[in-house]
Order: C-alpha cells, then sequence, then structure tokens
C-alpha cells in the first residue's frame, strides 16, 4: 500500500470526520423526533406538506414539525456529505476493501432514507422503526471505520509493527461489540414497543430483583436491564485490562473514552426511568449509546490493527526465544 500522506488524504480525511461527526448529531435527533412523539408530525414524504422538502417555508416549521421535517434536512445533507467521501475513497485510496465499505454506506444511506419514509407512511409500525434505528447505529460504525482508515496513523503506519501480546484483550473487545450492539437491539425493541412504563423504577424493577414475568413488555425491558450489567461489565473489564498492561500503551485514549461512555450511558438509562422517559435524558440515551458503540468499535479497531494476539502459550515461547536471542 501506498504509505505517503498527501493533502488531498488529510482532505478526505476531514471529510470523514464531518460525516461521522454529523451521524452522531443526526442520531441524536432522529432521538428526539421520537422521544418527543413528532414521528407523525409530516405525515407524507417524500414531500412535507405537499411541498418539496428542501423549499417547505421556515414560518411552518412549528411544534413536531420543527424536529420532524429537520431531521429529514440533516438526513439529506448527511446522504451527500456520503456520496461525496464514497467519490472521494474511489478516486483517492487503493485499498478495495475501504473502496467496498465506501459503497456499501451509501447503499445503507439510502436505504435507510427510505426506511424513515416508509415508517411515516405505514404509521410508525415497530419493526420498520427499529430497522431505522438499528441501521442508524450500523451506519455510524461504517463511517467511523471510514474516518479511521483515512487518518494519518493508520495511513502511514506500517503493518510490521503489531505488537505479539496474549488473546484474552481481544476475546474480551470483540465480546464488548457484539454485546453493546445486542443491548442496542434489545434498547430499540423496549422503545418501539413502549416497554419503557413496564418497570417504572430502579434499581428495583417492579420491586424486586427479578420481577413477575406478566407481560412481553416487562421481559424485553427487563432483558435490556440485564443487558446493560453484562455490557457494562465487558466494557470496564476491557478497560482495565488496557490500562493495567504497559503493551497497550496505544489503546489508553480510546479504551479510557469507552468506559467513561458506558458510565454516562448505563446513568442516563437509569435516569430515563426516574424521569419516566423525560425528552432530555431519553434523547442523550439514544446519543451516548451512539458514542458508547462507536468508541468500544474503535478501541477494538485498534488493537486489531497495532496487536497481534496470540494463545498466552505462543506469546510465552516468542518472548523466551527473544530473551534467548
Ligand atoms: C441518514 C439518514 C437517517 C438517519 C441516520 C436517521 C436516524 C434516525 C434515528 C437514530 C432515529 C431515532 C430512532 C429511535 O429513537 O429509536 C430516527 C427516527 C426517525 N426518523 Fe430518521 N434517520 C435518517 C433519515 C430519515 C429520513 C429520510 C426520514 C424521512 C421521513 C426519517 C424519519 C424518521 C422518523 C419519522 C423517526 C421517528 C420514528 C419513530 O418515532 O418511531 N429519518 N432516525
Ligand atoms: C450499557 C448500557 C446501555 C446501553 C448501551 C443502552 C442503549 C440503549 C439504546 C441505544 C436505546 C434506544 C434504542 C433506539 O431506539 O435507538 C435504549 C433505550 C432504552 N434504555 Fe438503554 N442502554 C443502556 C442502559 C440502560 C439502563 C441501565 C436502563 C435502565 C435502568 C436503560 C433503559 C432504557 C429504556 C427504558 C429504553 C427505552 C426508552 C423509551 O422507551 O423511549 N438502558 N437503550
Amino acid at each position: 500500500m501506498d504509505r505517503s500522506f498527501t493533502a488531498k488524504h488529510l482532505w478526505l480525511f476531514r471529510a470523514s470526520m464531518v460525516l461521522a461527526v454529523g451521524t452522531v448529531l443526526l442520531i441524536a435527533k432522529g432521538g428526539l423526533v421520537h422521544s418527543a412523539g413528532a414521528g407523525l408530525s409530516v405525515p407524507d414524504w417524500p414531500n412535507t406538506y405537499g411541498q418539496n422538502m428542501f423549499t417547505f417555508p421556515l414560518e411552518k416549521w412549528t411544534g413536531g414539525i420543527f424536529y420532524e421535517h429537520f431531521h429529514r434536512l440533516i438526513a439529506s445533507g448527511i446522504g451527500v456529505i456520503t456520496i461525496v467521501v464514497a467519490v472521494w475513497v474511489w478516486l483517492v485510496d487503493r485499498r478495495r476493501w475501504l473502496k467496498t465499505l465506501a459503497a456499501v454506506a451509501l447503499g445503507s444511506v439510502i436505504v435507510q432514507g427510505v426506511l424513515g419514509g416508509l415508517t411515516v407512511l405505514m404509521q410508525l409500525p415497530p419493526a420498520v422503526s427499529i430497522a431505522h434505528a438499528l441501521l442508524a447505529q450500523t451506519f455510524l460504525l461504517m463511517t467511523v471505520t471510514i474516518a479511521a482508515a483515512t487518518s494519518r496513523a493508520w495511513v502511514t503506519g506500517g503493518d510490521a509493527a503489531p505488537v505479539p501480546v496474549e488473546s484474552r484483550l481481544r476475546t474480551l473487545l470483540a465480546s464488548a461489540v457484539v454485546m453493546t450492539f445486542a443491548q442496542i437491539v434489545l434498547g430499540a425493541v423496549t422503545r418501539h414497543t413502549y416497554s419503557a412504563p413496564a418497570i417504572p423504577d430502579f434499581p428495583l424493577s417492579n420491586g424486586a430483583i427479578i420481577p413477575d414475568f406478566t407481560s412481553f413488555h416487562v421481559a424485553i425491558h427487563f432483558a435490556h436491564r440485564v443487558g446493560a450489567v453484562i455490557t457494562s461489565v465487558l466494557i470496564i473489564s476491557a478497560g482495565v485490562t488496557v490500562l493495567r498492561s504497559k503493551q497497550f500503551a496505544r489503546l489508553k485514549q480510546p479504551a479510557i473514552w469507552m468506559m467513561l461512555m458506558v458510565l454516562v450511558q448505563f446513568t442516563l438509562g437509569a435516569t430515563v426511568i426516574w424521569t419516566r422517559q423525560a425528552i432530555l435524558p431519553n434523547t442523550l440515551h439514544v446519543a451516548f449509546g451512539a458514542l458508547t458503540f462507536a468508541t468500544v468499535f474503535l478501541t477494538f479497531l485498534r488493537a486489531a490493527r497495532w496487536y497481534r494476539f496470540r494463545e498466552a502459550a505462543e506469546v510465552r515461547t516468542a518472548t523466551a526465544r527473544e530473551a534467548r536471542a
């Protein structure tokens, strides 16, 4: 691979960063649409009250229309930036996997827009709203990966750099990525089946440690709480493993961020319950869900890039061989 990092790479990286940060903001805005109950404030799509969405007059952006219409406009902007980044990657980068990823990201943003439109036209069926919520988070990971792969550190870093270390951290990080996504799925189902009120207390659940499973709503909501504990334990264990070892210096920064994000996210989850789904904590809970997922994934990506993971015995043999030499 060509390891020179020229001005055109720098600008591609900057555009990819704008895309990734813009996607986090769009996810927060989408979370606000649902939290404010504004999903059907604009009943048609792709038009807005029969008018072209780009010329819809500003004075009509009132109440829920503001939330929903503005969400569509930001989404259109993200769509345009995705096209720019994808074409740019195809023009300046030689990595085939990155070109494929850029093309998949472009396809995903189109599908995401259509899902957004369908959820309006079909009046928010849970399956479509859940798919829209989950594709948003998956699309974010694509944009984060593009930004990481176009950064100077990644482009100029050599393949020979990876240090051989034990595989325990890789297993922990991979489990944390998978579990965080599972937790987001449980959160989206809880949210779009309106199961939050089924357990109105916290830290107890309907007055008990394990509630009576009297309905689907209680079961899915409780599963999300159990998932929160497992996700937090995995992320913090991986983070502590990084911080306790001098070997993982390159992972220290993202590891601190992912631990911070999951702690904030857990606290926001509790606040959602204590405030009975007040708009602000509820919207922030969606946004920090995305930030937690992105930081856990970035830590995993960095680990995979900079460390060559081995079974403990293999690492011991390699170290002994090095000591003898
Ligand atoms: C890149 C494109 C888009 C992204 C990343 C995105 C993201 C999101 C997210 C994260 C949510 C919150 C889901 C939740 O709270 O569980 C949401 C909600 C929503 N989005 Fe989008 N969106 C996009 C495009 C669109 C478009 C083009 C429309 C067109 C109508 C749309 C309509 C909606 C609606 C109606 C909701 C509320 C759904 C509900 O209350 O169940 N979105 N969006
Ligand atoms: C690791 C920690 C957690 C993560 C990653 C997480 C993630 C999420 C996400 C992403 C959503 C929204 C999904 C969507 O539609 O886009 C959600 C919803 C929800 N979460 Fe969490 N969550 C966590 C912890 C908690 C905790 C500790 C609680 C409660 C004690 C909680 C309660 C809820 C509730 C009630 C909803 C649905 C809100 C509504 O109906 O509007 N979460 N969670």
